[in-house]
């Protein structure tokens, strides 16, 4: 994939995407010519208390950018830097929800920016170690972050006694398979560690016991990739206020969306949090073709769909989104028009869900198949009017039931597709059966009888 094609960065605050104006934006030479490893040196030169930098995150209101918007200073605070023995920071690069391209860009376009981040992280958590998981699909992101790691340690960014600090850093990537599920922290970890990838209990959680057992923090390469433009702050050294300032209440900074579907110029928007919804869609050129919006999916397959009047007036932002009935998730902007099949649009996401639950849970392993199974049927013109309190009540018994979030990101876009298009499902059984559903539904209790 070339630069040119679907990932290429719109618009950027340089906090993790390049300006789109740096050639070769991913060399170690184009990131130090543009402030980096400035952070990194500054604060093994000077020692900074690693309590101060966790400040200046907690400060700046940064939030986890994998999906769960949990903040990044707080998770930090939670390592046990002083345990005795083996310390891992790892970062999530295995981005396989449907919508999600944005950490593949920071990979491709940015990686120095992951790799300090990373390593402050290493410093700030008492862990020597790091490792990179990166989608089994990213070849040419792997490939610029292993070019990218190899750079920073011939310049001794990398490795041991980093600026005669005492401080040694290795970093590893490691590529994934391709399975959705190992982008769950704790399968990730199983994965790291040879296992077949599949989600843990919690607790323990992962800072107690983590990668091979021991204290482990695990971040999104988003999160990992904004430490360093947050603690040069624009030249106000370590001032969270700066990023907290470029963002809402709620939610500090910029924040990565990739829009994608229905719109002119699809791509990767480096944008305020709480920039208007209606902004965002006209940086991306409006609904393609002329024609009208219908739909939009605002945080990545698993959030719920929010109608056009809705997303309309809403924010990117937490509170914003979540105000409006959906949420930021991992910020990937699904944009459908008003020609968009919402029955052929659900039962798609449904299959990817089914295909790739891990299937620990009886309630995911078999409800996704039932969600999967009920949506081919309506879609195919074989429903029958009880298929959707069906759907419906399989979807409220898998929500809240599972070891991990997989089995809600299954039941959340049925239920908000069957709150707000029901008439669109409607229809379709009444197609099958030449019958209004309500007509089918007094055929079925008259069989019944
Ligand atoms: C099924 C599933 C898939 C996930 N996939 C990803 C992913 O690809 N990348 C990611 O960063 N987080 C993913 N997460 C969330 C991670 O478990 C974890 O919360 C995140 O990596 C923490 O990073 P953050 O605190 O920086 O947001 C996924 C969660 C679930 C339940
Ligand atoms: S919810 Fe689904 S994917 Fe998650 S552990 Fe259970 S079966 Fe596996």
């Amino acid at each position: 994939m070339t630069d040119n094609t679907f990932n290429t960065v719109r618009k950027t605050f340089n906090v993790c995407l390049p300006d789109p104006s740096i050639e070769q934006s991913w060399t170690l030479k184009a990131y130090q010519e543009n402030g980096g490893y400035q952070a990194l040196e500054r604060v093994l030169r000077e020692q900074t208390p690693h309590t101060d930098i966790i400040n200046t995150l907690k400060t700046s209101n940064l939030r986890g950018r994998g999906g769960a918007g949990f903040p990044p200073g707080i998770k930090w605070s939670f390592m046990p830097r002083a345990a005795e023995g083996q310390k891992y920071v790892v970062c999530n690069s295995d981005e396989g929800e449907p919508g999600t391209c944005k950490d593949r860009d920071i990979l491709r376009l940015n990686p120095h920016a992951l790799i300090e981040g990373m390593a402050i992280g290493g410093y700030v958590m008492g862990a020597s170690k790091g490792y990179n998981y990166i989608r089994g699909e990213f070849w040419e992101p792997y490939e610029r972050m292993e070019a990218a790691m190899k750079e920073a340690y011939e310049a001794g960014l990398l490795g041991e006694n980093l600026f005669d600090s005492g401080f040694d850093f290795d970093l590893y990537t490691h590529l994934g398979a391709g399975a959705y599920i190992c982008g769950e922290e704790t399968a990730l970890l199983e994965s790291l560690e040879g296992k077949k990838g599949q989600p843990r209990f919690k607790p323990p959680f992962p800072a107690a016991f983590g990668l091979y057992g021991k204290p482990t923090t695990i971040n999104n390469t988003e999160s990992f990739a904004s430490v360093p433009a947050i603690l040069r702050a624009d030249g106000n050294w370590m001032d969270g206020e700066w990023f907290k300032a470029l963002g809402v209440e709620n939610a500090g900074g910029v924040k990565v969306f990739s829009v994608s579907g229905h719109v002119e110029r699809p791509g990767n928007y480096e944008i305020k949090m709480g920039t208007p919804f209606s902004e965002l869609l006209e940086m991306a050129g409006g609904v393609w073709k002329g024609r009208k919006l219908k739909a939009v999916i605002p945080g990545g397959s698993s959030v719920p769909v929010m109608p056009a009047d809705a997303v309309m007036q809403a924010n990117m932002d937490y509170d914003s989104l979540r105000d409006h009935g959906s949420a930021v998730g991992a910020g990937s902007v699904i944009i459908m028009d008003e020609t968009t099949d919402m029955v052929k649009v659900l039962e798609r996401l449904s299959y990817f869900y089914h295909e790739e639950s891990c299937g620990q849970c009886t309630p995911c392993r078999e409800g996704t198949g039932w969600l999967y199974r009920i949506l081919h049927r309506i879609n195919t013109g074989k429903g029958v009017s009880k298929d959707l309190d069906t759907l419906l009540d399989v979807a409220n018994r898998i929500e809240g039931r599972t070891i991990c979030a997989l089995g809600d990101a299954a039941a959340w876009p049925v239920q908000s597709f069957l709150k707000h298009y029901r008439h669109e499902f409607e229809a379709k059984i009444v197609d099958a059966s030449g019958n209004t559903s309500d007509q089918s539904k007094n055929k079925m209790t008259a069989d019944a009888a």
